[in-house]
């Protein structure tokens, strides 16, 4: 269940490839939407964004939380110059996590308008607009999803770089 010195456990892994399967999805839905403009297909991605985005945010509050758990016991990275690369890009994919549907949610709130997911009622809605909340996620949601998208991209190369051109078993620790 824990990470141990040779491996990542159950939890991590169950965690790292949920978010990706749901990211994914996530910023797939935009691909497709900024490439296709408005379909049938897009539209239909596009209506899960927001509760499939909450989800992603309980997803990485959870997952920083049993990073923090886990942090003694993690698997070595390389050391030197590549490992403290790896240690930012990490970090740099956490933060984006938890920033991108974290300023989207406070523009929701900020919103006054109610927001239900999954047939729960997450935000009632009661109240009026708050402008730097509706500014925030506004300024900064979409810009940094695009900055994610990116980040993952680079951090799929270099697992195929580890995995075909190093051979050094890194795929095989989070598989
Ligand atoms: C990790 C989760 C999320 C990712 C990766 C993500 C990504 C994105 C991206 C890249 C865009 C820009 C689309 C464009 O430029 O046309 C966007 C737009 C949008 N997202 Fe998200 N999103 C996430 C979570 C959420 C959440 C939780 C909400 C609301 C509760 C939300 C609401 C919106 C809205 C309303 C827009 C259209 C307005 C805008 O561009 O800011 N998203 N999202
Ligand atoms: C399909 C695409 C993906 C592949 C092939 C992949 C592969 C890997 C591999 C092999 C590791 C282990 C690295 C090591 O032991 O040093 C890893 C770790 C990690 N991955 Fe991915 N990954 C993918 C998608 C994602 C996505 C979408 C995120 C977005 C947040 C992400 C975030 C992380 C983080 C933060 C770590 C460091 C370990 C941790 O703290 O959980 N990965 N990934």
């Amino acid at each position: 269940m824990f990470d141990s010195g040779l491996k990542y456990g159950l939890v991590t892994r169950a965690l790292h490839w949920a978010i990706a399967a749901l990211l994914i999805y996530q910023l797939g839905g935009v691909v497709a939407g900024a490439a296709l403009g408005e379909t049938p297909l897009t539209e239909a991605w596009g209506s899960l964004h927001k509760p499939v985005g909450l989800l992603l945010f309980i997803l990485g509050v959870l997952r920083a939380l049993w990073g923090l758990i886990n942090l003694q016991r993690r698997p070595p990275l390389h050391r030197g110059l590549l490992g403290k690369l790896a240690v930012a890009g990490h970090l740099a994919l956490y933060g984006l996590l938890l920033f991108v549907p974290g300023v989207a949610l406070i523009r929701q709130y900020g919103s006054g308008r109610a927001f239900e997911a999954f047939g729960v009622t997450i935000m009632q809605g009661d109240h009026d607009r708050i402008e730097w909340m509706t500014k925030l996620g506004g300024d900064f949601h979409g810009e940094f999803g695009w900055v994610l998208l990116v980040a993952i991209l680079m951090h799929i190369v270099m697992a195929l770089v580890h995995q075909f051109v190093w051979k050094d078993g890194t795929l095989n620790r989070m598989a």
